[in-house]
């Protein structure tokens, strides 16, 4: 699976460990920047790459990392097609996935331990898409963002 990666500086750090854990997991991994912790760098802009990146096709799913995790969802989430999702924990994670077919994890650097992060992620990555009740409402989600485009 193809997973593309951004960050602002606030998320680099758990990003580089996050690119290192998906890598290790066998993934292939499409890391968008930022590159550094240092450069203060604005969200919007690589949460908007991650999300362009999973609708086009380039890559299956994103994961996305600020400080808070909240303004990459935001941003994310105005490309139309992402289903972007805070998570703070793997019980979050799982149901981002399950009830909400989430296709872009965010996580807020300066808000959860690494391990929960690492956990997070896998519990995201391995979680069934949920069908039935779930799949209707993903549905007029996609509904929202085509009239949104109108
Ligand atoms: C950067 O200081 C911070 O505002 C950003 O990483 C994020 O938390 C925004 O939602």
């Amino acid at each position: 699976m193809r997973i593309a990666l951004g960050s602002d500086h606030a998320g680099f750090d758990l990003k580089s460990l996050l690119v290192a854990t998906l890598l290790e997991r066998g993934h292939d991994v499409l890391d968008l920047g930022t590159d550094s912790d240092t450069v203060s760098v604005d969200y919007p802009d690589f949460g908007a790459a991650v999300g362009r990146s999973v609708v086009s096709g380039e890559s299956d799913l994103g994961v996305a990392i600020c400080g808070t995790g909240i303004g990459m969802s935001i941003a994310a989430n105005k490309v139309p097609g992402v289903r972007a999702a805070v998570v703070h924990d793997v019980s979050s994670a799982r149901l981002a996935r399950e009830h909400n077919h989430a296709n872009v994890l965010c996580m807020g650097a300066r808000l959860i331990g690494t391990v929960t992060a690492v956990d997070a992620l896998d519990a995201w990555l391995t979680s069934p898409l949920g069908e039935g009740r779930h799949l209707r409402r993903i549905e007029k989600i996609a509904v929202l963002d085509e009239q949104a485009q109108l």
